[in-house]
C-alpha cells in the first residue's frame, strides 16, 4: 500500500496515543502486509528528539524502526517530506488536543500541504452545536471536507460495521425492521472505570459529550437508518445524515456516581455527569411512535456495550408460557463488546409437556466462528481505509453538528442524581431494559 507512494505523518507523536495504539497498529499493518517497508512514517512534535530516541520512545520494534523517522514541529515539515520521497498521499494524524486542531490545519497549509494530504482528526469535534460549527468551518478553509476523516472509533469495531450487514444482506429481517413490529431500539454502553487519570479532561465533558453525541448516535444511527442506494462512502454519511435531522429527545435524566466530586483534577462542586439515560425519537415514515432508549455512565462495575431490539407482543398469545417467557419473546440482541456477537431470543415448546412454550436463542459468536478479534484492529483499520481513500467509517461535518444540534438542549442541563459506584442504577426514567446480562453469552 504504502510503497514509496504514501507518507504517514503524527503530529503530536510524542504523546500516548501513538504510542498505545498508533505506532502499535502500524506495526500489526507492517507485519500483515497492510503496509510495507517502503513506507514512511513521519513522527512530529515539540520535543526535540532524534529518529533514534523517537523510536525508543514509542518502545518500536526492531520491524517497524527503519520505517521511522523524526521532525520537530510543523515548520519545515513538508521539505523534510520532500528529501524523503514523492509521496501522491500523505496521511496526516492530529495526535493533538481539539483547541489547536484549527491553527494546525493553518500551519500545516502555510508549509504547503496539499491536494495529497489527508488529515485525521479524533474527537471531540467541538463542545457544542456552536463550536462544531466553527471547528468545521475553520478545518474548511484550509482543507476540503473530501479531505477531512473524522474518527470515531465505534464505526471501526467489527460488531458496530456488523450491523449493516445484518440489516441489509438478510431478506428475513428487512420486512419488521420499523415501528409497527418494534417496540423499542435500546442502546447501552457501561463503564466500569471511573474517570481515572482524565479527570480534568471528562469534567469539562460529561458522558453526553463524550459518549452520546458521537458513538452511541452513529449506532443509533446505522440501526435506523434507510438502505444506501450504494456502498459508496457518501451514501451510506448521507442516510446517516436524515436519521440524525429526523432525531429529538424527548426526555433524559443525568446522574454522577458518589465519589466523583473527589476524583483527581476533578471540580469539588461539578455538576458534570457520569450517567445519561435518554428516550428519542426519529420522527419520520418509518419510525414515528416508537421509542430509542440509551444509556452509557462511568463506574458501573461492568464493561459492555450493547444493542436490544424488543419486539412487539403478539396481538393473542395462544400458548402456556408457564411464566418464564419475557412479556414478548422476541428480541434481536447485539453484543458489541466485550464478547461480540449477535442473538435472537424466539420461544420454542417445552418438550412432553401440554402447551408449555419456553425461550431459547440463536447465538451467533464472532470469536467462535472467526477466531479471536485482532489486537489494536480498530486504528488499524481506520489507518488502512484512509490510506485508500475510504471514508466510509469516518464521520462528516454533517453529522457531526447535527448529532450537536439533537443535544443541544440537555447538554449541561437538568438534575442530577447519585448513584453507588460500581452499580448500574436503577432506571430513572423507569425504561423496562432487555436484561442483557442474563443473556450474556458464555464463550
Ligand atoms: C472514548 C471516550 O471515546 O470512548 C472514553 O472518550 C470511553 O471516555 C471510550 O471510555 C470507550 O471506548 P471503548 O472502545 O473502550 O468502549
Amino acid at each position: 500500500m504504502c510503497i514509496n507512494e504514501s507518507a504517514i505523518v503524527i503530529l503530536g507523536a510524542s504523546g500516548d496515543l501513538s504510542r498505545r495504539k498508533l505506532i502499535p497498529a502500524l506495526d500489526s499493518l507492517l507485519q500483515s502486509g497492510g503496509i510495507d517497508s517502503g513506507c514512511v512514517i513521519v513522527g512530529s512534535g515539540r520535543k526535540v528528539l532524534t529518529d533514534e530516541e523517537f523510536r525508543g520512545h514509542v518502545g518500536a520494534s526492531e520491524a517497524i524502526a527503519p520505517l521511522l523517522r523524526y521532525h520537530a514541529g510543523v515548520e519545515g515539515l513538508r521539505s523534510f517530506l520532500s528529501e524523503l520521497g514523492d509521496f501522491k498521499t500523505i496521511i496526516v494524524f492530529f495526535s493533538l488536543p481539539p483547541k489547536v486542531y484549527a491553527e494546525t490545519a493553518a500551519a500545516l497549509r502555510a508549509e504547503g500541504f496539499g491536494d495529497e494530504t489527508r488529515i485525521i482528526v479524533e474527537k471531540p469535534f467541538g463542545y457544542d452545536k456552536d463550536s462544531a460549527r466553527t471547528l468545521n468551518r475553520k478545518l474548511s478553509e484550509q482543507f476540503p471536507e473530501e479531505r477531512i476523516y473524522r474518527i470515531d472509533h465505534y464505526l471501526a469495531k467489527e460488531a458496530v460495521q456488523n450491523i449493516l450487514i445484518f440489516r441489509f444482506a438478510n431478506s428475513l429481517f428487512y420486512p419488521v425492521w420499523n415501528a409497527g413490529y418494534i417496540e423499542s431500539i435500546q442502546i447501552e454502553a457501561a463503564e466500569e472505570l471511573g474517570v481515572e487519570s482524565r479527570g480534568a479532561y471528562f469534567d469539562g465533558a460529561g458522558v453526553i459529550r463524550d459518549m452520546v453525541q458521537n458513538h452511541l448516535m452513529q449506532m443509533l444511527a446505522l440501526l435506523t437508518m434507510e438502505a444506501p442506494v450504494s456502498l459508496d462512502p457518501e451514501d451510506i454519511r448521507s442516510q446517516k445524515v436524515n436519521i440524525l435531522k429526523a432525531l429529538e429527545v424527548v426526555r433524559y435524566k443525568r446522574g454522577q456516581y458518589e465519589g466523583y466530586r473527589n476524583e483527581n483534577t476533578v471540580d469539588p462542586d461539578s455538576t458534570t455527569e457520569t450517567y445519561a439515560e435518554l428516550e428519542l425519537r426519529v420522527r419520520n415514515f418509518r419510525w414515528e411512535g416508537m421509542p430509542i432508549y440509551v444509556r452509557t455512565g462511568k463506574a458501573l462495575g461492568q464493561k459492555g456495550t450493547r444493542i436490544g431490539i424488543r419486539f412487539k407482543k403478539l396481538p393473542h398469545l395462544l400458548y402456556n408460557s408457564g411464566g418464564e417467557l419475557d412479556d414478548n419473546p422476541n428480541h434481536i440482541i447485539f453484543h458489541i463488546q466485550p464478547t461480540t456477537g449477535i442473538i435472537i431470543d424466539h420461544a420454542v415448546k417445552v418438550p412432553g409437556t401440554d402447551r408449555d412454550i419456553t425461550q431459547s436463542r440463536l447465538d451467533f459468536s464472532l470469536s467462535d466462528t472467526f477466531g479471536p478479534a485482532l489486537a489494536d484492529d480498530a486504528y488499524q483499520r481506520l489507518l488502512m481505509d484512509a490510506l485508500a481513500g475510504d471514508r466510509t467509517l469516518y464521520v462528516s461535518a454533517a453529522e457531526t453538528e447535527l448529532a450537536w444540534e439533537v443535544l443541544d438542549e440537555v447538554l449541561d442541563n437538568g438534575d442530577l442524581f447519585l448513584y453507588r459506584r460500581g452499580k448500574m442504577p436503577e432506571s430513572p426514567l423507569g425504561i423496562n431494559w432487555v436484561k442483557f446480562g442474563e443473556y450474556e453469552m458464555d464463550h
